[in-house]
């Protein structure tokens, strides 16, 4: 079965063409993203507004750019997974109301997929992963540990109680300095910082600016860094030994992060369990897990109505 998955839930617009035999099991035939980075940049996080209305101007041509790549048109499309939430509800209207003209127009099956569901199904994409398996899903806007018991089964089993891992780096990032989004260059910039440095650097601490140097901030990015990871490993672990899980799965934004890929393989082998990571372009938000995460119940037959609506904070 040929699916199209749409994404638009928070500030990517993405689109993918997959090609599905059996749930979980899948031929990524394309995934393309248009990133709003630039847009947000200047403001040092995400414009809701904004995001929305450049949704409206890039959601055709990245499907457009999908099918293309894909080889094939609308008229070759079996099925369209989009994502109905939770995100930011103007954002998430975007991708939901163009799936529902393009399946009324094609008479085309739809199914409104849980955005969470396909971060969570993210790393079968290229990987055969036998159920339960447990995720770590860290992102701008999620962290939280899921038993994946089978498809549509899932457990949570810990969260956040406060920020999400994303947020908390895109925060200390601004705070440093270090721009939009910051995650990204925390990661780099601690390649070259001491994280057992704890010690906060003096002349932060005494409030001089000027004496705030780069190799202060590069071990305190470091450290915070350190402590993020630290943070998300040892529940982790925790969790999977509960579990009895043999397979830790980690996806979301910050599954980017190099040092947290680092610790939480080690962690794991020295548990004796597997980490599985999807390739970054699948952990960060793309329409390739959404087609996954729609295809298995597209398989089955089932279809939404064009009634469903976007939720911004739907539960999994
Ligand atoms: O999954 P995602 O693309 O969007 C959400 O659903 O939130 O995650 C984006 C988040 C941002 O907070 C970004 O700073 C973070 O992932 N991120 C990273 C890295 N790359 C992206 N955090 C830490 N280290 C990275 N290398
Ligand atoms: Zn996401």
């Amino acid at each position: 079965m040929l699916i199209l998955g749409i994404e638009s839930s928070c500030d990517d617009a993405a689109a993918a063409v997959l090609e599905t035999t059996a749930p979980g099991i899948a031929e990524i035939r394309s995934s393309t993203v248009a990133n709003q980075d630039d847009i947000h940049r200047a403001y040092g996080g995400i414009v809701p507004e904004l995001a929305s209305r450049n949704h409206v101007v890039t959601i055709a041509p990245v499907i457009e750019r999908a099918l293309a790549t894909a080889g094939c048109t609308l008229a070759d499309i079996e099925g369209i997974a989009v994502t109905r939430g939770p995100g930011l509800v103007g954002s998430l209207l975007v991708g939901l109301m163009f799936a529902k003209g393009l399946a009324q127009a094609g008479g085309i099956p739809m199914v409104g997929v849980n955005h969470i569901e396909g971060h969570l199904l993210a790393p079968l994409l290229e990987n055969r992963i036998a159920m339960p398996y447990l995720a770590l899903v860290v992102s701008g806007g999620h962290t939280a540990l899921f038993a994946v018991q089978d498809f549509a089964r899932y457990r949570r089993i810990g969260r956040t109680r406060d920020d999400a891992a994303g947020e908390a780096f895109d925060k200390v990032a601004k705070l440093m300095g270090l721009g939009y989004p910051g995650g990204r260059a925390i990661d780099e910039m601690s390649r070259r910082g001491n994280r057992k440095s704890v010690r906060i650097p003096r002349a932060h601490v005494k409030g001089a600016p000027l004496d705030f140097s780069f190799s202060g901030v590069k071990d305190l990015a470091a450290s915070f860094q350190e402590a993020v990871v630290e943070m998300l490993v040892k529940p982790t672990i925790a969790a999977a030994r509960e579990l009895g899980t043999d397979t830790i799965a980690l996806t979301g934004g910050v599954a980017a992060n190099s040092r947290l890929r680092d610790a939480l393989t080690e962690a794991a082998a020295a548990d004796g369990r597997r980490l599985v990571a999807p390739a970054l372009k699948y952990c960060t938000d793309n329409a390739a897990m959404i087609a996954l995460a729609g295809g298995y119940r597209l398989l089955r037959g089932e279809r939404d109505t064009l009634g469903i609506d976007a939720e911004a904070s739907l539960a999994l």
